[in-house]
């Protein structure tokens, strides 16, 4: 028996015992063995591809409808409040999951998120989608709004609400109610009064707060948009949209 070494391997060459013919052989038999104990049944089974026909069915679609009278365990929707923020066909007032710090914080978080572009970060309807054309979304802080039930901004966020698109798919119920909630503090901190603060507390009015702290004067004003914001249509003539400037319905110009 030689020994030769061939890049860094070791290996022995021998005359007779391991032969090729042996190695192919064994492959050979153990090809059979491993190919008899292979079955495609799992694989051959009659069954539907996603999103193709079949001839199984009258409809010759794979994917069924929902049973008739059924309920999937996510559809329960039996809290109809919670759903759609109407009790008896009317807007509900009340938060219909507890209150919590969290639940504001993630209702500012998403209304940070979805409702800022148009409603601005303090709720005064000039976001920036606004100051740059966008029909002026609702001021939080008019009288109007800030006696609307809770279920109200619910409804709106859910359905929409004139150029306002709906929000349902994108916000879950639950953080509907978050964002609603947070808009009730928004109003507050607009409007607070010295009964809405714990004992020993202090509302004190942000022009005066502006004014001690050295601060421009005019700070603490309502935001009004600026001239570069185009309120009405791209041909600026009026198409009968209510809000346009020089219909009944228009708010508040910007002063
Ligand atoms: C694309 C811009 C846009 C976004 C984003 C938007 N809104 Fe609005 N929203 C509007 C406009 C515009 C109006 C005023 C509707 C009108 O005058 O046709 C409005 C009105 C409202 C009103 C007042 C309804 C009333 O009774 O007058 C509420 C409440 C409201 N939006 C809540 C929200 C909330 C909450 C979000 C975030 C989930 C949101 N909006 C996101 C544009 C927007």
């Amino acid at each position: 028996m030689e020994m030769r070494q061939v890049s860094g391997f070791r290996f022995e060459v021998s005359g007779k015992g391991f032969s090729m013919r042996t190695a192919a052989v064994g492959t050979a038999m153990l090809s059979v063995l491993m190919l008899a104990g292979c079955r495609q049944d799992m694989h051959d089974q009659p069954k539907f591809f996603p999103q193709r026909g079949t001839t199984f069915y009258a409809d010759g679609r794979s994917a069924r409808p929902q049973v008739e009278n059924t309920v999937a365990r996510s559809q329960t929707h039996e809290d109809e409040y919670f759903y759609s923020g109407l009790k008896d066909g009317k807007e509900g007032d009340g938060l219909p999951l507890p209150l919590t710090p969290e639940l504001i914080e993630r209702g500012q978080e998403r209304y940070n998120i979805y409702c800022t572009p148009c409603h601005s970060r303090v709720g005064n309807g000039a976001g920036m989608i606004v100051q740059r054309g966008y029909r002026p979304a609702g001021n939080f802080h008019e009288d109007r709004l800030r006696n609307a039930p809770l279920g109200h901004f619910f409804n709106v966020i859910t359905n929409g609400y004139g150029a306002m698109p709906e929000y349902a798919s994108q916000v879950t119920p639950e953080d509907r109610w978050a964002i609603a909630a947070y808009i009730r503090a928004l109003q507050l901190s607009q409007n607070a009064k010295s009964s809405d603060v714990a004992t020993g507390g202090h509302v004190e009015d942000l022009h005066a707060i502006a004014k001690d702290a050295g601060m421009q004067p005019g700070l603490a004003d309502p935001w009004t948009l600026p001239a570069t914001a185009i309120y009405g249509t791209p041909d600026n003539q009026d198409h009968g949209i209510p809000g346009q400037p020089g219909s009944a319905a228009a708010p508040a110009a910007a002063k």
